[in-house]
């Protein structure tokens, strides 16, 4: 435990960045549900199999099969985790002219992608702006416009992807009817389509749970259907392969994965190992099996829900319905008064951590708001994050954070916004330094 005193000083040293914060002066982590949670008994164990031969090696091959069982594409390229994968894709069919849509790209993937001088566009549907609209499947992507910009534009988009679910726009599902549509979009084109799919075993449940037609189905057998519609993923396997570390790429294409294999060698590693030991390899393996539980899923999705439903309960504004991950604070809701480019989401992070030492992520114009440019445009929304890690807090832990979110909640006129005072180019939420304002 710590004190409110010993927080403003941690607060101060690290430039009010909660990235910057150190660990043991955080009382509840809920920076990320990346790499976070706890492996299980059988993780453990298999990470004694682990086989760390340079090459060929069998843990390679039961991760090889783990994945395939899920996704069935012939080519899997381990690496350490996902904006790996996204670096090796990027590099190898983005670069400058070009256009990569998405529903909405995460902040690595947008990075990775601007980074071959390409642009990254976001095609949620309108109701996944709007954090009070309870549409059951908001990470849709909008057919409408995703059609309008391959019939302009198609020359100059190599890939079309799809974030299951979509993290930056409240931890969101997709429907299968929705990748269906992309699917025949991308079929007219003669594109493929990839799938972030870090979260796709809550996607999955989401889909069993809330899309005609999938109740009762078995939750392997949903994901099997979202690869079936894709020709590609990139994936963290620090999100749904209940693992510390890892992730890959996959896809059909022969010749792509040639090409990648070529710049995994360079970056990464072997393409029997990636980035990763034989023992992460064995953890993983075994993290897809368990990951594609009924029981586990049904308490992942759950448990959030918990905290969300609490929080609504206490007319706190979150965004509805409650995402598979995490609780996204309406930051721009509770506090009218600051303006979008004095981040009300800082603000409200930084509050959540003074009043209770819980650490959150702000995903609103911090994080988004600087364009390849430099100008600054506010972002969609001002959201601040609760990711939950998997089977790691108790329901006494997450009372806790419900308190604390009442208590800033109670005081959110006296919040005032913060101005940058150094950041660098790109992906500036993790280094930048704030100040106060007023
Ligand atoms: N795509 C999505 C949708 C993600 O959420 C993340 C990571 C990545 C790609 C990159 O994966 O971290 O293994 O390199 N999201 C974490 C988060 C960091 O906190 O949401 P990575």
């Amino acid at each position: 435990m710590s004190t409110t005193a010993e927080r403003r000083i941690a607060l101060d040293d690290a430039g009010f960045n909660l990235f910057a914060l150190k660990s043991n002066d955080v009382l509840i982590d809920l920076l990320t549900d990346s790499g976070t949670g706890a492996m299980s008994r059988d993780q453990w164990a298999a990470i004694q199999h682990g086989d760390e031969s340079y090459a060929g090696s069998p843990s390679w091959f039961r991760f090889r099969d783990a994945v395939q069982n899920l996704f069935p594409f012939p080519h899997v390229i381990p690496t350490h985790q996902g904006r790996a994968a996204e670096k090796i894709l990027f590099s190898v069919i983005g670069g400058p002219g070009l256009i990569i849509p998405n529903n909405t790209h995460f902040d690595t993937t947008r990075a990775n992608v601007e980074a071959t001088g390409a642009q990254a566009v976001d095609l949620v549907i309108e109701e996944g702006h709007d954090p009070a609209n309870l549409h059951p499947f908001k990470g849709n992507v909008d057919l409408g416009r995703l059609e309008a910009l391959l019939a302009e534009h198609h020359d100059h988009i190599p890939v079309v992807f799809v974030t299951v679910t979509n993290n930056s726009g409240g931890g969101q599902p997709v429907s299968l009817e929705n990748l269906r549509g992309v699917r025949a979009i991308c079929d007219k084109y003669d594109k493929p389509l990839f799938l972030d799919a870090c979260r796709f075993a809550e996607n999955a449940w989401f889909i069993r749970s809330r899309e005609p037609g999938q109740s009762g189905r078995d939750v392997i057998d949903i994901v099997r259907d979202m690869a079936a519609l894709a020709d590609g993923m990139t994936m963290s396997a620090k999100k749904d392969g209940l693992a510390n570390i890892g992730g890959w790429l996959a896809m059909r294409d022969s010749d792509l994965a040639q090409r990648c294999r070529e710049v995994l060698i360079l970056t990464e590693g072997f393409p029997t190992y990636g980035g990763l030991a034989g023992r992460d390899l064995e953890a993983i393996a075994q993290g897809l099996s368990e990951v594609v539980e009924h029981d586990y899923l049904r308490y992942r999705i759950e448990s959030t829900a918990y905290l969300g439903d609490a929080l609504v309960a206490s007319g706190i504004p979150v965004v509805r319905p409650i995402g598979g991950h995490a609780v996204y604070l309406d930051a721009r809701a509770l506090l009218p008064h600051i303006d979008p480019l004095e981040y009300p989401g800082q603000a409200l992070s930084v509050a959540l951590y003074e009043e209770g030492g819980i650490r959150s992520c702000e995903i609103g114009s911090v994080m988004f708001g600087l364009q390849p440019d430099g100008t600054e445009v506010p972002a969609a929304l001002e959201l601040v994050r609760l990711a939950i890690p998997r089977r790691t807090y108790t329901q006494s832990h997450i009372d806790y954070v419900i308190e604390v979110c009442q208590q800033v909640a109670a005081n959110a006129g006296q919040l005032h916004g913060y101005r940058i005072v150094e950041a660098p180019p790109a992906l500036r939420h993790f280094t930048a330094r704030f100040e106060p304002l007023g």
